[in-house]
């Protein structure tokens, strides 16, 4: 038994969550549940980024102050979290006075340490990114590459981190541990970007007023990035009124964020820590962007699928299972709501639905609900499956994870077909062998449940309770005779009838 402690990025709360957020948080969620099923004593936390000038622009344009809008929009991120079944343990926001103390702790003893100076910066800056772009970032006409807005040329006084001081320590940490980032171009990419010479970085703005306050100089706020990023670390230190989890959970096994950020995370976050001289996670994991129309989804541009919407007629287990099945997680990939009931109609109801509910219906209707003694078949299809799938996960690879069981499903659903047990029922000679059988049948569907308890947690609820074997530890994710020995009633899993979207 290991630690493992899972972070999403923060959400930042200028809108309403949307589908690129929910997305973060189920990766995390399958991991955090993932571990869980495994023994380790698992911490996960998300939250929101409150301050900044994403959040200060949108209050003006609704004509609110930053914090109104932040209290509304933190709730709505809040309440997303039970509604995509996230298990976070705590949900951080950035404008809780704890965190805002421990940030200026820290960055007062990054000054201490002597990587914080005076100057001056003169460059381009998107505010909806909130990010100082350097000009090999910059699209023509000095457009944002992610928005596509102008940028603003950018010249003010204000405090600089020494980013540069790192440029060999950030070189040799990625030579040291070739897992730090993944996938392994992403690594490659954070590499380039070192390699190209580190420039210094605004560490305090003194044009914006919604911020965490530099505790030096009561003219400046500190740049909403490094008050974001410090999120991982304070949450800790006051998640639970009883006890500081820092000693107990850091350093991070395992960052999870989406492309747009990464050089905040693999560059920025892993030098702050030195100058802070705390360990660096052990790993972030780069996901890719869920496109609609092959431009990112997002509310700014307005192409966006609702997330909520889905699970009101769906629920949670369907939106985790399409985001994680029809975009290989790592990578972009375009979703769509025909994609999505595509998917929903032949791997949900019809595949495991229609697997789970006609084997159980066979064992009630010709052992009256009894699990025959037998030993099981099928066991080559089944042996080193779950060593396989935690490798996997291990690695980040959710998508074929997911896959290796999915194949399983299918293949028990062939079994049922080539063991025809309804003609099998019909023959007394034959009663032995509808007994391995349906044996085989049950165990099957039991391993598979807990194999996909950690993306389908409903769903494996639903199944391993009629199966009469609530439990989940991933040490039962193999084939054993007798697990089950009688099933009850299964509720619908994936029902079909459902009211057609709203346009
Ligand atoms: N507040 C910063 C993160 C600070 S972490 C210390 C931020 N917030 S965000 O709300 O804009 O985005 C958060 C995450 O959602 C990012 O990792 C981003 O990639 C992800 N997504 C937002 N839209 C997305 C898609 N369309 N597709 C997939 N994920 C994307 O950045």
């Amino acid at each position: 038994m290991g630690s493992f402690y899972v972070t999403t990025p923060i959400y930042y709360v200028n809108a309403a969550p949307h589908m690129g957020h929910a997305y973060s948080t189920i990766a995390a969620d399958v991991m955090a549940r993932h571990h869980r099923q495994r023994g380790d004593d698992v911490f996960f936390l998300t939250g929101v980024d409150e301050h900044g000038e994403p959040v200060a622009h949108a209050a003006e344009a609704l004509r609110t102050t930053p914090q109104a809008l932040a209290d509304e929009n933190s709730e709505r991120f809040r309440a997303l979290m039970p509604r995509l079944n996230a298990s976070n343990d705590f949900f951080i926001r950035t404008t809780d006075p704890e965190h805002k103390a421990k940030v200026q702790e820290l960055l007062s003893r990054i000054r201490d340490n002597g990587y914080v100076y005076k100057g001056h910066y003169e460059g381009w800056y998107c505010p909806r990114c909130a990010d100082f772009k350097s000009d090999n970032e910059i699209e023509d006409g000095n457009r944002c590459p992610v928005h596509h807005i102008e940028l603003t040329r950018e010249q003010e006084e204000n405090y600089f981190f020494a980013l540069s001081a790192f440029q060999e320590r950030l070189e040799r940490l990625y030579a040291d541990t070739p897992d730090l980032v993944g996938p392994r171009h992403r690594a490659n990419e954070a590499q380039a970007f070192i390699k190209g010479g580190l420039q210094d970085v605004s560490l305090t703005r003194a044009k914006l007023a919604w911020g965490v306050p530099v505790p030096w100089d009561a003219e400046h706020v500190f740049y909403v990035w490094f008050d974001a990023l410090l999120n991982y670390y304070t949450a800790l230190s006051y998640a639970r009124p009883d006890e500081d989890l820092t000693g107990r959970f850091w350093p991070p096994q395992l960052h999870v964020i989406g492309k747009d950020i990464l050089k905040f995370h693999a560059v920025f976050w892993p030098a702050l820590l030195m100058a802070a001289q705390l360990p660096v996670p052990e790993r972030v994991f780069i996901h890719g962007y869920l496109l609609m129309d092959n431009e990112k989804m997002s509310k700014s541009l307005g192409n966006v699928l609702d997330p909520l919407v889905i699970i009101d007629r769906f629920g949670a287990d369907a939106l985790r299972h399409y985001v994680l099945r029809d975009v290989t997680f790592g990578q972009d990939g375009e979703v769509s709501t025909e994609a999505f009931e595509r998917r929903y109609e032949t791997e949900l109801a019809n595949g495991l639905g229609n697997l789970a509910s006609r084997s159980i219906a066979m064992v009630r209707k010709y052992r009256d609900g009894a699990v025959p003694a037998a030993e099981p078949e099928l066991r080559e299809d089944f042996d080193g499956l779950a060593e396989e799938v935690a490798a996997l996960i291990d690695r980040a690879e959710l998508t074929p994870a997911v896959e290796l069981v999915w194949e399983r499903v299918r293949r028990l659903n062939r079994y049922v077909e080539e063991t025809a047990p309804w003609a099998l029922a019909k023959d007394p000679a034959q009663a032995a062998r509808l007994d391995v059988v349906l044996a085989t049948l049950m165990e099957g569907v039991r391993v598979v449940a807990v194999l996909l308890a950690a993306v389908l947690p409903e769903t494996a609820d639903k199944l391993l309770s009629a199966l009469g074997t609530p439990d989940i530890a991933y040490a039962g994710a193999t084939l054993t005779a007798g697990t089950v020995t009688q099933v009850g009633a299964l509720s619908p899993l994936f029902p079909k009838d459902l009211p057609v979207a709203a346009a």
